[in-house]
């Protein structure tokens, strides 16, 4: 395969601002200064592959302004490949530039798109004294990545090991991403963030699902009363279809569950828990995504499950330690040369 990984989604720029509690309905508080990050969870994904030296690429779409282009800039440096974000509102898959940088083919009027001149999806977040953030996304041109998007760039899909999906993008877009992949043999990761219902035959295809606490209740909210125990929440989370579940647990680490995982199997399927680092969290913004990323790499590697998601909790684990998404990653020597190992669980 060409790529390790091909990343299916959002592209952000993450405007952050710091401040001790959020304003309540009709209240204005001061904050910070703003700061401005690449961000975007599928954006996040790729950046976190290529900086531990996935060959990655992302199909997104940005708009032709400065954050799309500090987020392809942003790409660049990671190391990923840009044969697949588009720019402006009819960019096709094709061709880079020397510099590697796309250059719009065509901003001009597009049939059937709605707002032309969409601009690049932005983050508005806010991060508490507390560390905790909340984030409100305007999808802008990710609202246009289109199922035609996922067609013409067919060859991506072909030469990539697996492909990675997150729910930022239109959820037609992300079927017919994951229908692609499966066209083409590969593999499908999908984290369903923020969550949403998928088709019957595109969870079936993820291998595995990746998703936190929050997620999965949501997912399961009808017919399951859930209790506190993520073995309870991979089992129920199996039984809708998934080939296999990972839950990520924040700082206790992940929950891997799925066919061949685990000492004790029941009819071939089992789970394990892998523990986290102890590490002191700055900022968790986009520590998902870096996990995910991580995971979708060592998958197009080889690696099983297990292994991989052994791998992805450190990625996450380091991202943690440091302000931002996307600057906050670890290449593969700050994995290799950390010592801290978990020991929980
Ligand atoms: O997962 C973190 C990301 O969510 C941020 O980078 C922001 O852009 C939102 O998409
Ligand atoms: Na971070």
């Amino acid at each position: 395969h060409e790529y390790d990984l091909l990343v299916v989604g959002s592209a952000n720029a993450d405007l952050v601002i710091g401040l001790d509690r959020r304003p309540g309905p009709g209240e204005t508080v001061l904050g910070s200064d703003l700061e401005i990050h690449p961000g975007g969870k599928g954006a996040n994904q790729a950046a976190a592959a290529a900086r531990l030296g996935a060959r990655t690429t992302l199909l997104a779409r940005v708009g032709d302004d400065a954050y799309g282009r500090m987020l392809a800039e942003a790409q660049r440096d990671a190391g990923a490949a840009l044969a697949g974000l588009l720019v402006g509102p009819t960019d096709t898959p094709g061709t880079v530039g020397k510099d590697g940088i796309r250059t719009p083919k065509n901003t001009g009027d597009a049939d059937g798109v709605e707002g032309k001149d969409a601009p690049t999806g932005v983050a508005l977040i806010t991060v508490d004294a507390a560390g905790d953030n909340s984030i409100v996304v305007s999808p802008g041109a990710n609202a246009r990545l289109t199922p035609d998007d996922v067609a013409a760039a067919e060859a991506l899909f072909e030469a990539a090991a697996v492909v990675s999906l997150q729910l930022e993008i239109p959820l037609e877009t992300v079927a017919a991403a994951a229908r692609a992949a499966a066209r083409h043999g590969a593999r499908v990761v999908l984290n369903p963030s923020p969550p949403a219902r998928l088709p019957e035959d595109v969870l079936a295809l993820c291998d595995p699902l990746v998703l936190n606490e929050h997620e999965a209740r949501l997912l399961l909210s009808d017919g399951h009363t859930l209790g506190d125990a993520p073995e309870e929440w991979a089992t129920a989370l199996l039984a809708l279809g998934p080939r296999s579940v990972v839950v990520t647990l924040g700082a206790e680490g992940a929950l891997a569950a799925g066919p061949g995982i685990g000492p004790e199997q029941t009819d071939g399927v089992g789970m394990v828990r892998i523990a986290s680092p102890r590490v002191t969290a700055v900022d968790t913004t986009g520590a998902g995504d870096a996990f995910t990323g991580a995971l979708g790499w060592r998958l197009g590697r080889g690696d099983g499950l297990e292994d991989a998601v052994r791998y992805a909790v450190r990625v996450g684990a380091f991202a943690v330690t440091r302000p931002g998404a996307q600057e906050s990653y670890p290449r593969a020597a700050d994995i290799d040369n950390s010592t801290a190992e978990g020991t929980a669980g």
